[in-house]
């Protein structure tokens, strides 16, 4: 799938179908986060995925945030022996490039998926048995999509992007 098009078709979704995810298809989609770049290389991050069903139900009950039912998760976990970078500083900044390799990969298979910071992390460590040197920062819940979600709109071009100078405002077309 083009690249573009898959950021662009890409949408969060929160309803899934009951069918269970694969375990080569989370495999791929664990590699995909695996490949994200990371600062000098440090590969400061481990991957928990929820596959077990029960397993799953009580990730649910740990996720406020978390609307709806998903047969799979995966967790995105800083790992603390490779880089001790602030979750609020430079780690968190490349939550987004693991997160975003997970999802766009997972749309290019049919799959959808819903990135959720909102979780117990206390909980999280109990449920998964995470150890002291593993932080888990964002769960993405992984299904196929029960549900095409409106557009969420994006800013106007204009208003989020200059063109060599902050007086210049990027316009194209008829904005
Ligand atoms: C860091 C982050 C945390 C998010 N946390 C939640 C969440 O806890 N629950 C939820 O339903 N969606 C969550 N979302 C999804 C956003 O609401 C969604 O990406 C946004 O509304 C844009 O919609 P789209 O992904 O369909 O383009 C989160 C997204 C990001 C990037």
């Amino acid at each position: 799938m083009d690249v573009l098009e898959a950021i662009k078709g890409r949408r969060s979704i929160r309803m899934y179908k009951a069918d269970l995810v694969p375990e080569e298809l989370m495999r791929v989609l664990v590699e995909a986060g695996q490949w994200a770049p990371t600062g000098a290389n440090r590969q400061n991050w481990k991957f928990i995925a929820v596959t077990d069903p029960k397993l799953m139900r009580s990730v649910k009950r740990i996720s406020p945030m978390m609307w709806g039912e998903a047969p799979a998760a995966i967790f995105i976990c800083q790992d603390l022996t490779r880089s001790r970078a602030p979750p609020e500083g430079g780690s968190g900044r490349t939550t987004g490039f693991v997160s975003q390799n997970i999802m766009l990969a997972a749309y290019s298979l049919g799959l959808g998926t819903c990135p959720i910071g909102g979780f117990n992390r206390a909980a999280a460590r109990d449920l998964l048995d995470v150890p002291d040197d593993m932080v888990p920062l964002l769960l993405i819940t992984v299904g196929y999509p029960d549900e095409t979600p409106e557009v969420r709109l994006r800013r106007p071009f204009s208003e989020v992007a200059y063109l060599n100078s902050c007086r210049n405002p990027w316009r194209v077309g008829d904005e």
